[in-house]
């Protein structure tokens, strides 16, 4: 049966401008990659600050290219989270190189742990891939440097954290290559898509063949007449967006910033209704130096065996919850890495995680149903 949720764990945000926008293209006639791709990703690179962005089909591209990009190849290693999506991994070893799990810096502090991140390097190690948690940026300021000494090239996972900032430093400039996820559930969202964010030219040149079958032309390029035919320079995929997409992300990111601020007063109410749920441990509290694109609301149960029954519980009351994240290295195709994993924060967080609703079209009164809800099911677990 269809559960109809009356709080769902998220829910798009769309105007009619989103609307008209996506249809635009649809109306001139040009689907592919053309003008308005090359105008989004100019938009969103001026927005980082970077000079060069390119829009592809989805995040899981964009990770896989940067790390392309950064020369991952068979028999390297690469640091990364476990406490992640799985593409993270994935695209690692698509590219014949291994994940290195890296664990959480901390049981407030669920991000890429500097202290884990240098004992595991080994001279096989190639690259760091951090991923920022929920919208919070990871430690750069510890972590850069120890890259740096040790020669690795650093890939951003922003998926959760498009325009977070640290100490003033937008996520996705830190590193040598960023990637971000438009997905559905994301902050801004074009349904599949992502982008690669890039400083140095060397890198964008690869990315822009990559991306498209390693070609030096596009279809554009020919329809315009600025190219009769092209070469294939190495072999590539196609990793691009098109017009619809793009055009839909551009109406979004113009309405990014309203929709951060909203998500970060929806976040400020949580933390006041949850704040003396004894049962439960809020993260990250103590963060100062960020600005922070909320991305979701994560929580950990003190008791991590009362978690299904509590999703269960809060489901009849309608409200929907989901775990970010199992960790990738208890999956059956990492079954291989799990014993050297040694990440007992991660499986500590992964069994406890509890991820309310989080989407900026809640009104006050629906982050006070969750709770609500939330606090009727301690009860019911705990009264058995
Ligand atoms: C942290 C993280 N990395 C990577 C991805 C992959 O992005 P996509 O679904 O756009 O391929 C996602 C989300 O879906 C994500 O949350």
């Amino acid at each position: 049966m269809m559960v109809i949720w009356k709080i769902p764990l998220f829910t798009p945000d769309f105007t009619e401008e989103d609307v008209q926008s996506a249809m635009a293209p649809i109306r001139d006639g040009w689907l592919t990659m053309g003008e308005r791709s090359l105008n989004f990703e100019k938009t969103f690179a001026e927005q980082l600050g970077v000079r060069h962005a390119f829009a592809v089909s989805s995040g899981t591209a964009a990770i896989h290219l940067a790390l392309a990009c950064a020369g991952v190849a068979p028999g390297d290693e690469v640091l990364v989270p476990s406490l992640t999506f799985v593409a993270c991994a994935n695209t690692i070893v698509s590219l014949g190189a291994k994940p290195v799990f890296v664990d959480c810096a901390g049981e407030n502090d669920w991000t890429f742990s500097p202290r884990d991140f240098k004992k595991k390097i080994t001279e096989k190690t190639r690259a760091i891939m951090v991923v920022h948690y929920a919208g919070f940026p990871c430690r750069m300021e510890e972590i850069s440097p120890v890259a740096r000494e040790h020669g690795l090239a650093v890939v951003e996972d922003c998926a959760h954290a498009i325009f977070s900032s640290r100490n003033g430093q937008k996520c996705g400039t830190f590193g040598d290559a960023a990637a971000f996820s438009f997905f559905s559930n994301k902050n801004m969202t074009t349904g599949e898509g992502g982008m690669v964010a890039v400083e140095q030219d060397s890198y964008a040149d690869r990315l822009r063949k990559l991306r498209s079958h390693g070609m030096t032309t596009l279809t554009l390029d020919r329809h315009k007449g600025r190219a009769i035919s092209y070469d294939v320079v190495e072999p590539g995929y196609n990793y691009r967006i098109d017009e619809i997409r793009s055009a839909l992300g551009l109406s979004q990111l113009k309405r990014l910033p309203d929709n951060l601020q909203r998500r970060a007063e929806i976040y400020r109410c949580y933390n006041e209704l949850l704040g003396d749920v004894d049962e439960i441990m809020i993260p990250f509290l103590d963060r100062k130096e960020d600005e922070v694109g909320y991305h979701i609301y994560p929580i950990l149960l003190r008791d991590p065996a009362a978690r299904e029954a509590l999703i269960q519980n809060m489901k009849e009351s309608g409200v929907q919850t989901s775990i970010h994240y199992p960790a990738i290295h208890r999956f059956s195709a990492y079954r291989d890495y799990a014993e050297q994993a040694d990440c007992p924060l991660t499986e500590k967080i992964s069994d406890g995680e509890l991820t309310l609703p989080f989407y900026p079209q809640m009104t006050e009164d629906d982050v006070k149903l969750v709770c609500e809800s939330l606090k009727k099911a301690f009860k019911a677990v705990g009264n058995g």
